[in-house]
């Protein structure tokens, strides 16, 4: 690295560390397809009412999640810092930072617990392989027997360690790097898996559930958590986009940019819900609940076909490599943080939020086990980070995304590149639109407002 005069790390690692255009979509396609793509999405979806949800979930992404997305990129490549001094920075006041610190924490929360289901997956990958899966037929009890253990916390520090070392050789030479690899790798995945799953006997039926839409089982709840998906599915509201584009460079569109990262995020969504759905219908498998689906009812499927444990082994690989990206952007974001607050080098940033962010998530990893009892107000630890972090840091990092573009940063629309009538109706989607549908599903996620 350069000399650097001025001793603020941050803005030395920028300069001569920056993604490349494409690297940078890559990053962000890699931080927005998770977990809520490959099991919450189809779960939920199956919840909710099937297609007519889907096309639900289209809309929020549209209206709601790319105005937002394109706002934390421009916030992010405007303030050149973290998601607090970035805010500190454009608005010239403290105030705004004080709020940017909430996503901070909600990241650092996220990645507690997000590190321990990617540990889960790797697991699986590993024992589909081998075969030791299928080697007893109760898929419910393996899987309790194995969460309820002390194995996953050995796979949560791989899947830390993972994470941390990639963040610690940079966004050029590590982030951009690690998801260049990866992405196209998880779309051949997908691909494979989704012909496969195509190709099943029965698989009509699966294809029919996920894309012929029945608006009469929509209700005003499944647009509620249609909308929150969209926030989550896009990585929104904890500062990882914001903290992306601060390593963005000057000529790239973020409009453009925003773009590919929403069509690419209901891509695969696209895809996982035409593995998930006729594999499940094709072997009987009622589509049962969120991590069940995945970990208890997909293996009776690939236990049932030929090859399965090379199919089941793809599956849960493709699971770990779309966690694996996300938890990447996820502990970016304090790891940034650290940079720019404490004067830490990137080494040791990554160094010491890997470690204090493992540590802080071991009782979720035992959640399942000898912790099941710890359960205050009904929530284990594992839930309460969840809860915490997905219904209450999300939503309020949202918001002050959306008001801050909003109302206070004037300039938005010059970082965004955006002018005339595109710019107007962005800015209305920022000041009325947005803003009044995250507070609706703040309050309904905290269970203030009920739907029948
Ligand atoms: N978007 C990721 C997923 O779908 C999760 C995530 C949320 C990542 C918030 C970063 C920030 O799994």
């Amino acid at each position: 690295m350069l000399p650097n005069p001025s001793n603020n790390k941050l803005q030395s690692a920028q300069l001569g560390d920056q993604f490349s255009s494409t690297g940078f979509i890559l990053a962000a396609i890699g931080s927005s397809v998770g977990l809520g793509n490959m099991w919450k999405f189809p779960y939920i979806t199956g919840m909710y009412g099937g297609a007519a949800f889907f096309l639900v979930f289209i809309g929020c992404l549209i209206f709601v999640g790319l105005p937002v997305l394109l706002a934390e990129m421009a916030i992010g490549r405007g303030g050149r810092g973290s998601a607090v001094s970035a805010f500190n920075t454009l608005s010239g006041s403290k105030y705004w930072g004080a709020f940017g610190f909430l996503a901070v924490l909600g990241a650092f929360a996220i990645m507690s617990y997000y590190g321990v289901i990617a540990g889960w997956t790797m697991h699986y990958s590993l024992i589909s392989i081998t075969g030791s899966l299928f080697e007893n037929a109760d898929y419910t009890s393996t899987f309790g027997s194995f969460v309820g253990g002390y194995t996953p916390l050995i796979w949560t520090v791989i899947a830390f360690l993972v994470t941390g070392v990639v963040i610690a050789r940079g966004i050029k030479g590590g982030i951009e790097k690690f998801n260049k690899i990866l992405i196209p790798g998880l779309m051949i995945l997908l691909v494979i898996l989704m012909v496969r799953g195509l190709t099943l006997p029965g698989a009509g039926a699966g294809v029919e559930f996920f894309l012929k839409p029945d608006f009469s089982k929509l209700t005003t709840q499944s647009v509620l958590v249609a909308l929150g998906h969209a926030f989550f599915s896009l990585s929104l509201g904890m500062g990882t986009m914001l903290t992306y584009g601060t390593y963005v460079h000057r000529q790239q569109s973020l409009g453009k940019a925003a773009v590919a990262v929403g069509f690419g995020d209901l891509m695969y969504a696209l895809i996982a819900g035409l593995i998930i759905f006729p594999t499940i219908f094709s072997y009987g498998i009622e589509p049962g609940q969120g991590p069940g689906l995945v970990f208890m009812a997909l293996p009776a499927a690939f236990a049932a076909m030929p090859l399965g444990n090379l199919f089941g082994f793809l599956f849960f690989i493709l699971l770990a490599v779309a966690a694996l990206t996300s938890a990447v952007s996820l502990l970016e974001v304090p790891v940034t943080w650290a940079m720019d607050k404490l004067k830490m080098s990137r080494a040791k940033a990554a160094f010491w939020v890997t470690l204090i962010c493992f540590i802080v998530g071991i009782p979720s990893a035992l959640s399942f086990g000898v912790l099941a009892d710890f359960a205050p107000g009904g929530k284990t630890y594992f839930d309460w980070f969840d809860f915490i972090s997905s219904n209450v840091l999300l939503p309020v990092g949202g918001l002050l995304v959306t008001l801050f573009t909003g109302y206070a940063w004037k300039r938005a629309g010059e970082e965004a590149g955006l002018t005339g009538p595109i710019y107007k109706i962005w800015m209305f989607l920022l000041r009325y639109v947005a803003p009044v549908l995250i507070i609706v599903i703040f309050l309904f996620s905290l269970g203030v407002i009920k739907f029948e």
